[in-house]
């Protein structure tokens, strides 16, 4: 009896956990805390680390605080993310708040922390104007209860490189390998030139490429090589090597080539895959409809060893996002946006067409042409999965006969697929 009564007390007390944002001063108690739900201990190895990364904005970190213990923590970071691009354009760009080290100590799980640490994130971004939040998922059935959806999806490939024909022949690109002092002139402005071509791709300010990319300390390796940085006129590749087990050959770890035009990333590819030494190509991310495979002689070489979501979004502001991206074709849909009493639900018009979108809340009593929930919109936002493919899984409704058809060209994203190479 004795013993029923103090664990409702214990309960009764975490239930009174404070959500609440993180003082300058704090942050290495918040980096510890962060640490603990990763399992990473507290302690100076922790710190150490803690140190690697970049603190989060001011007023953007949140601890849920259990009496002095902070037992919980979150950040959103200022990010942006291209949507789809009208033809023959760059893709527009939107705010996102990028939620970031999110963890409840094991101490305190499934007691509704997160789930009240992601109303304090959303809320916050939506006060400071922000449209869209996106997140990479530790596990993917976590996110859709808070309006989620999967934006990207991103494949590993394995490719041996003896296999790597092109059906028709690619000059290599003319690529100088720099040291990283040079690369950090050079590789920030042809990433940020190339992913006006891909929606889904997330920004990289300065600190993310020198905390990151750049700064490459050694126990981030591996056992592989520091970081190669092969850069060419119009895109680049950064990748490792691994000595093969023997020692006369290697693997390369390929973290991403990135290129202006597909002609200049074919010519990244030619030359990756024509290093002395080297037998296999290992990369990851890449999309899922990969530009490479096309160019293969022997397409099947290039085998797929993972699939997985990768950004996931949530829309805060419908009328803003579906009136900033690009649509190849015009269009009139009413779309129903069903959940729980938000701001981004409710029914909404969308007037879209190759020079400009408008999207509006609907009348009252306008009947909807499609009727879905946040996570199928911020999926069908960038046009990752056609509205066909969620109405047969049952996750979009046709209310009107041949608005599914009419929503697969309309949401359509455009020659590139959906892909997104940065976490955050
Ligand atoms: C994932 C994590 C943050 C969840 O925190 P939490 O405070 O336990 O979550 P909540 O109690 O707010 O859970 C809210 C809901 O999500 C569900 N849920 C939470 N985590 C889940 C998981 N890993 N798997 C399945 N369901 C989960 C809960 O069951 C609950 O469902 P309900 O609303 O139907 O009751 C926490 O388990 C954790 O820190 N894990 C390790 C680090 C990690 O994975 N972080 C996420 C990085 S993207």
């Amino acid at each position: 009896m004795r013993r029923a009564a103090t664990s409702a007390a214990h309960r009764l007390d975490r239930v009174s956990t404070e959500i609440r944002t993180v003082e300058a001063g704090e942050l290495q108690l918040w980096g510890r805390s962060v640490g603990v739900a990763f399992l990473v201990p507290p302690g100076p190895e922790a710190d150490e680390e803690g140190r690697r990364h970049d603190p989060p904005p001011p007023g953007r970190a949140w601890a849920a605080v259990d009496g002095e213990r902070f037992v919980g923590n979150c950040a959103t970071l200022q990010r942006t993310v291209t949507l789809p691009a009208a033809a023959g354009r760059d893709c527009p760009v939107a705010a996102m708040a990028a939620v970031t080290a999110v963890g409840v100590h094991p101490s305190h799980r499934r007691q509704g922390i997160l789930s009240r640490m992601m109303g304090a994130m959303l809320q916050d971004a939506r006060d400071r104007g922000e449209p869209l939040a996106g997140l990479e998922a530790s596990e993917s059935v976590i996110y859709g209860r808070y309006g989620f959806g999967v934006a990207t999806f991103a494949a590993k490939r394995e490719i041996a490189t003896a296999r790597g024909a092109f059906v028709s022949p690619v000059a290599p690109a003319d690529v100088r390998i720099v040291d990283p002092d040079e690369a950090s002139k050079t590789i920030p402005g042809l990433f940020a030139e190339s992913i006006r071509r891909v929606p889904g791709q997330v920004d990289r300010p300065e600190t993310v490429w020198e905390r990151y990319v750049f700064a490459d300390p050694s126990d981030w390796r591996r056992g592989r090589s520091a970081n190669f940085y092969a850069v060419a006129p119009d895109g680049y590749a950064i990748y490792r090597s691994e000595d093969l087990p023997g020692g006369d050959a290697a693997r390369l770890h390929l973290r991403e080539v990135c290129a202006a035009t597909p002609g200049a990333e074919a010519g990244l590819w030619r030359f990756l895959l024509d290093v002395d030494l080297v037998e296999e190509i290992v990369a990851f991310p890449r999309p899922v409809l990969d530009p490479l495979a096309p160019r293969l002689a022997d397409p099947r070489r290039l085998r797929t060893t993972m699939l997985t979501d990768f950004l996931w979004l949530r829309v805060l502001d419908t009328a803003a996002v579906l009136g900033a991206r690009g649509y190849r074709s015009a269009g009139r849909l009413v779309i129903a946006v069903d959940g729980p009493d938000d701001p981004a639900t409710g029914t909404w018009v969308l007037d879209a067409g190759p020079d400009g979108a408008s999207c509006t809340r609907a009348r009252r009593g306008t009947s909807a042409d499609l009727r879905l929930g946040l996570s199928e919109l911020a999926t069908l936002l960038l046009g990752t999965l056609p509205a066909s493919a969620l109405a047969s899984a049952g996750r979009v409704v046709e209310e009107r006969s041949g608005a599914i058809d009419e929503a697969d060209v309309l949401f359509r994203a455009g020659p590139v697929a959906p892909f997104d190479m940065t976490t955050f």
